[in-house]
């Protein structure tokens, strides 16, 4: 049912076919992963998107490298994502490729708007060009690369262009974008890179080149075929096709646009939060709400690059750790914005001590002394003490806390608040001491036992966005309705007397294997 919910909409970027999917793509998209999830449990109709951006130069010659056409190659290439979406459990509900014919009419459509706007004229373009960023520089960018090329700064080799080109009228719009990010304070965030963005456009834009007339794997501009659109305004231009764009009035585009969220890595933000939303004001479409540019993983200290060999394929991280704690592991880690270093030490410590040790341990040793003590049913629970009602408090308490972390995208906050209740849960069994209770006092190891349960269910509850698979088999084994898991739950208590399964660990501690000697 999705009547009346407020709706919620979150893309990623759409993703090079060219490459292989690593550890960059995982990230962002396990972050609109975990926000969606969130969202959707706490009642939004949402919508998230993922996909694959197929046109353009560098498709194109890996395409003619690999000796098959663009489009069979592309259509090979594409299903490697798809792949990495079911791999790592993500739940996109589309999952778009900018070659679909939806996605031609789309941009067609939106150029056509740009015209008639007065925001596209023809003239020639002569300037450098980086075919690995599909990215146009300024000379006074570039450095001297080894034999006489220039370099940009990303580090991607530039090559000289001289072209026939329309241009976008960028230059106009210095002031409405401006406006734009004055009006609202968290359309760019983290804050650091909105500085940035706004310091970029208070340097004056130029004119953008937005066609191509040097190659042909892309979509030919209306009426002029020989030109082959940008792949940025190509590529940019998903995000409303996949809503329903040129059908402004359909009930989808009505519905979802503007997006909530775009999130992006930080080398693609000046894409997103300049180029993108002029595009639109100027086709007299809004612009999204937030684009939120996270960091980049290095890899034990390392930049990560294919030449390096350094590259972290998801596929070997969630063989080696396993699904749900490589999910953790990535936004527990690294304040979300910021940069990060993956390093095995970190993410064994994360899934021993963590996982484990702090909430694996809680659940097991609760569920346990269930099983042995009160015949393996949720016990009864006499009269709460403050000890109890502090307990349970503070889990209830999260809910409203999360919400604010997850506005903001700051799931490594959301996370330590929610381990501060685990570790809160760890204090109480330790100092309640059901095990010694069971002689003394077994009314009152019943009530510990039940204040805990319901802790965890609650904390299981919470933390499905991030660990979908092991937080269902915490919640069967406090044998919690599948249909009765999403927030609205989470003021309903588990009933005494409901029979529980045998309690079975959620949390594998990683042993290091002995090294070489
Ligand atoms: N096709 C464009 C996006 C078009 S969106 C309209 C593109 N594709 S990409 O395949 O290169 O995108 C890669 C994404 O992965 C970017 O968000 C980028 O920031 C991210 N990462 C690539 N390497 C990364 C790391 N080492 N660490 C974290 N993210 C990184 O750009």
């Amino acid at each position: 049912m999705t009547a009346g919910k407020p709706a919620y909409y979150i893309t990623t970027p759409i993703y090079y076919v060219n490459d292989d999917p690593h550890i960059g793509h995982a990230y962002t998209t396990l972050a609109c992963d975990v926000l969606a999830r969130f969202k959707r449990l706490d009642g939004f109709n949402v919508r998230f998107l993922t996909g694959t951006d197929e046109h353009g130069q560098k498709v194109e010659k890996s395409a003619a490298k690999a000796g098959v056409d663009p489009q069979s190659f592309t259509d090979r290439v594409s299903q490697n994502f798809r792949d990495l979406s079911a791999l790592l459990n993500f739940s996109n509900d589309d999952f778009i490729r900018t070659t679909e014919e939806r996605h031609k009419v789309a941009c067609q459509a939106l150029w056509k708007q740009l015209v008639a706007a007065g925001d596209i004229y023809l003239g020639s373009y002569a300037g450098w060009y980086a075919v690995r960023d599909e990215a146009y520089y300024a000379e006074s960018e570039l450095t001297d690369g080894p034999n006489n090329t220039k370099i940009a700064p990303s580090g991607a080799e530039c090559e000289w262009v001289e072209e026939e080109s329309y241009f976008f009228k960028l230059s106009a719009w210095g002031e409405r974008l401006l406006k734009l990010y004055d009006e609202n304070p968290d359309f760019i965030l983290p804050a650091s890179r909105r500085n940035e963005v706004i310091s970029f456009v208070k340097g004056g834009l130029k004119d953008l080149s937005i066609s191509r007339t040097t190659f042909s794997w892309g979509i030919p501009v209306p009426d002029a075929p020989a030109h082959i659109m940008y792949v940025w305004l190509d590529a940019l231009t998903n995000y409303i096709t996949a809503v329903g764009y040129p059908d402004e009035q359909s009930e989808s585009f009505k519905t979802f646009w503007p997006a909530d969220v775009h999130m992006v890595g930080k080398d693609i933000l000046r894409f997103h939060a300049v180029y993108w939303p002029a595009f639109l004001m100027a086709a007299g479409i809004e612009p999204p709400k937030r684009v939120f540019a996270h960091g980049w993983w290095t890899n034990e200290g390392q930049k990560i690059s294919k030449s390096l060999g350094n590259v972290i394929v998801p596929k070997e991280l969630v063989a080696t750790y396993g699904l749900d704690q490589v999910r953790y592991f990535l936004l527990r880690e690294v304040p979300f914005g910021n940069d990060g270093d993956f390093s095995r030490k970190a993410m064994v410590g994360r899934m021993n001590y963590d996982l484990a040790n702090q909430f694996g341990n809680l659940a097991q040793r609760v569920l346990s002394m269930i099983a042995k003590n009160c015949e393996a049913q949720v016990p009864q629970p006499g009269a709460l003490e403050a000890a109890d009602e502090e307990l349970l408090n503070a889990a209830a308490a999260l809910l409203g806390d999360l919400r604010g972390e997850m506005d903001r995208q700051q799931f490594h906050i959301a996370l330590t608040k929610t381990w501060e209740v685990v570790s809160a849960a760890n204090r109480y069994i330790d100092h309640a001491a059901p095990w010694t209770l069971k002689k003394t006092d077994p009314a009152r190891m019943a009530t510990v036992l039940y204040v805990l349960a319901e802790t965890v269910r609650r904390l299981a509850i919470l933390c499905q966005p991030v660990m979908p698979d092991a937080m269902a088999r915490m919640l069967d084994q406090l044998a919690v309705d599948a249909g009765a898991r999403d927030f609205s739950t989470l003021d309903s208590r588990l009933v005494p007397g409901a029979a529980l399964p045998a309690p079975q660990p959620i949390f594998p501690r990683y042993v290091e294997e002995e090294a070489p000697a």
